[in-house]
């Protein structure tokens, strides 16, 4: 089987490439490298053996979206591809709207085009809003607080609608909690831009010494130690969940939504001393104010993915902290090099 990766080139992608090349699927990569660096198809080709076919294009241009369809017969799409920054969402709505969700309409239509309709998506657990519960199950009430969670919420919603139009789709709907860690290899993993906006690159690189203080953003929420609490899910369980997810979707009559993540929530001060622990460098902090629109506690009741999926984490706090700092140390500079 022949699956189309857009935003292969990317954190999650790039991991996924790797597990579904050794689950004996062929990958085309689609991405239009504005959030990723070539070099880590490059990795994953090293860690694969296997040169990797990449078309450089962007979701939202039909003619660049064809060009794959004429060259490959693809059965099924991942579709990773999108902008993910939460501030930069609410400062540049129309930017997120265009990219995410209108890419994802581009996308679709093409598909359909080309009767290719089987698609697993990137969503998030962003799409519960604050719930009043945890851990959250996938029928909790959905809501988004900026622009990025929007453009989730609306592509799951137009997923859905393609289906009731059309019961030939075939969509998977696969809500992330808090990616991180890296290939146990070292070579490829989290490469942000600038400063890092989520806590563990940003611990990374203060361990590096790429940053001098983390700010942690709150002591004073309901939880163990007064900071955040987030179900964090090691990225190669993560890209996991979709070969599982591609192994069984032609039996999936209907959408399917689903949580991963872990079941085990963590908190900031926790994180801290297990990146510690595994890296055997001090992360100096400081509190600091909370960020607006975060939420005190977030994790996933991951029991549907088990039984639906036949899937669940296995990576547990230490590995993902000592993969995350593999990563981090041996190119402090991301795919950039030593610069
Ligand atoms: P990433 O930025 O590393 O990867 C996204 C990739 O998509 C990049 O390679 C980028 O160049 C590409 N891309 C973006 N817009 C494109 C376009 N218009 N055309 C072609 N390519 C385009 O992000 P990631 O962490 O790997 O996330 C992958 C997906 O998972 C995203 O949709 C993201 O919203 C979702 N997600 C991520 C997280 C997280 O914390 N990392 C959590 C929940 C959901
Ligand atoms: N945090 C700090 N200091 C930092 C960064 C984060 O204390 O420098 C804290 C946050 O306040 C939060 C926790 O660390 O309590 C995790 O924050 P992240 O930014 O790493 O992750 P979020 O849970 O806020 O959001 C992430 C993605 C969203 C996605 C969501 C659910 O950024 O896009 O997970 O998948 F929607």
């Amino acid at each position: 089987m022949k699956i189309l990766v857009t935003g292969g080139a990317g954190y999650i992608g790039s991991h996924t490439l790797i597990l579904l090349i050794e689950s004996g699927y062929e990958v085309v990569v689609f991405d239009n490298f504005c959030n990723a660096s070539k070099e880590s198809i490059k990795r994953v080709e090293k860690l694969v053996h296997q040169s990797i076919e990449v078309i450089e294009g962007d979701i939202r241009s039909r003619a660049n979206l064809q060009e794959v369809f004429d060259k490959h017969k693809i059965d099924a799409v991942i579709h990773f591809a999108g902008l993910k920054a939460v501030g930069e969402s609410v400062a540049q709505p129309l930017k997120y709207y265009d990219n995410n969700v209108n890419g994802t309409a581009v996308l679709c239509e093409v598909m359909a085009k080309n009767n290719c309709k089987t698609i697993i998506f990137s969503s998030s657990a962003t799409v519960y809003g604050d719930p009043a519960t945890t851990p959250i199950l996938e029928d909790f009430p959905l809501s988004a607080t900026n622009p990025y969670g929007r453009s989730k919420l609306m592509v799951e919603e137009i997923l859905r609608d393609l289906y009731v139009s059309d019961n030939e789709w075939r969509v998977v709907l696969l809500r992330y909690f808090n990616p991180v860690g890296a290939h146990e290899s070292g070579t490829i993993g989290e490469d942000p831009n600038g400063i890092p906006n989520n806590l563990m690159p940003f611990i990374a690189q203060t361990a590096v010494g790429k940053r001098e203080i983390l700010s942690v953003f709150g002591d004073d929420y309901e939880t163990i130690d007064g900071t955040g609490v987030r179900d964090y899910i090691h990225v190669v369980d993560l890209a996991q969940g979709h070969v599982n997810a591609l192994d069984r979707v032609v039996n999936f009559k209907e959408p399917m939504t689903i949580n991963l993540g872990t079941g085990q929530g963590y908190s900031v001060l926790e994180m801290i001393q297990s990146f510690e622990k595994a890296s055997g460098k001090k992360v100096p902090y400081q509190i600091a104010p909370r960020r607006a629109g975060d939420i005190a506690t977030c994790f996933a009741d991951p029991t549907y993915a088990k039984e639906v999926l036949g899937w669940e984490a296995k990576k547990g706090i230490d590995e993902m902290c000592a993969d995350s700092w593999r990563w981090q140390s041996n190119n402090p500079n991301g795919y950039r090099g030593l610069i």
